[in-house]
């Protein structure tokens, strides 16, 4: 049988040691594995080539994907779709693995729906915001990332009486802000899915100052797009000066962390284990278990955000 696989969307650490996993495995399996380059795009354009060991050799450490991906506009488009279609067809590859997140898999739905082509999908993101689902290859590796440039943020904030607004991405989803502003004791934490009381923020910080508090650090979603209000807000109301920080893209860099290169390693395996008997499925990390998931079930949830570490994030958004 011939598999082939390919990486969409916003790439992210461990989408390469998924995609060793994936040739090695298939050779182990008497698979024929085949790399898609570029994401949709290299679908649409039929960038599919047989895929080798030497291909997957020293690629595990390395962020980003050896393969490549893309944001397709022109997947849109069902006469491109048609093309990506046919394409699959020519190779006769009897099974499409897709790493990506909740776009990708809104893109695959429409494209199943059309052509019927066999697939498994793998969930790769740093935005960690597919449904039903607690873990995205990436997130871990984003995480410890953040973590690093909040380390080195707090050297220069604590040597001035300084704020700073740190903002992380995640698109419309709070977790990477909610998770690092916990993890790294921040002042902070703002994101789209919850609401937030500066004042009563204001009223604890102006009496930590009172009792000695010298620098702030505060962590805002790209999401909310109010990293500069909230800067002005410190020099305005809390009466510091304030730096704004947008971490970027670093945070889709970076060598995966261990839990990444192991996670992507079994969500590979459990793809490839059971799309014989059980094809056409998300698998899912849930409660320290995979999961298979149907698409529909999948593209028609919204993601929520972990009850417990909400409850550790109240005080940080002046909520009760
Ligand atoms: O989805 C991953 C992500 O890094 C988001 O967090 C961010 O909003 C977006 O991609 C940035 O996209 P691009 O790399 O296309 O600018």
């Amino acid at each position: 049988m011939k598999l082939a696989i390919l990486t969409s969307g916003g790439d992210s650490s461990g989408m390469n040691a998924a995609i060793k996993k994936f040739v090695e495995y298939s050779y182990e399996k008497g698979y024929e594995p085949y790399f898609i380059y570029d994401g949709l795009e290299g679908l649409i354009d039929g960038k599919i080539k047989k895929a080798t060991h030497k291909d997957v050799g020293g690629i595990i450490y390395r962020g980003g994907t050896i393969i490549r991906s893309s944001r397709s506009k022109r997947w849109f488009d069902k006469e491109y779709r048609k093309k990506a279609y046919e394409n699959l067809k020519e190779h006769n590859i009897d099974l499409l693995i897709i790493l990506g997140g909740d776009g990708s898999f809104r893109a695959l739905d429409v494209f199943y729906k059309e052509f019927k082509i066999p697939f498994m999908g793998i969930p790769a993101s740093i935005d960690n915001d597919l449904a039903l689902n607690e873990y995205m290859i990436g997130v871990d590796t984003a995480l410890n990332v953040i973590r690093c440039a909040i380390d080195d943020i707090r050297d220069t904030a604590s040597s001035f009486n300084r704020a700073f607004v740190i903002e992380t991405m995640g698109r419309e989803c709070g977790y990477l802000a909610l998770t690092s502003a916990v993890a790294n004791g921040a002042e902070m934490c703002l994101i789209p899915e919850m609401p937030y009381n500066l004042e009563n923020l204001k009223k604890r910080y102006l009496k930590e100052i009172k009792e000695g508090r010298s620098y702030f650090l505060a962590i805002v979603a790209e999401g909310l797009k109010i990293t500069n209000k909230i800067k002005e807000w410190f020099e305005k109301e809390i009466g510091f000066e304030s730096r704004a920080t947008i971490l970027g893209h670093i945070q889709r860099g970076g060598s995966p962390t261990v839990l990444e290169r192991l996670r992507a390693a079994e969500f590979v395996e459990v793809a490839m284990d059971n799309f014989e008997k059980t094809p056409n499925k998300i698998v899912t990390f849930y409660q320290e278990k995979f999961i298979l998931r149907d698409l529909d079930e999948i593209v028609n949830s919204k993601y929520s955000l972990d009850e417990r570490m909400l409850k550790l994030a109240k005080p940080l958004m002046g909520i009760n």
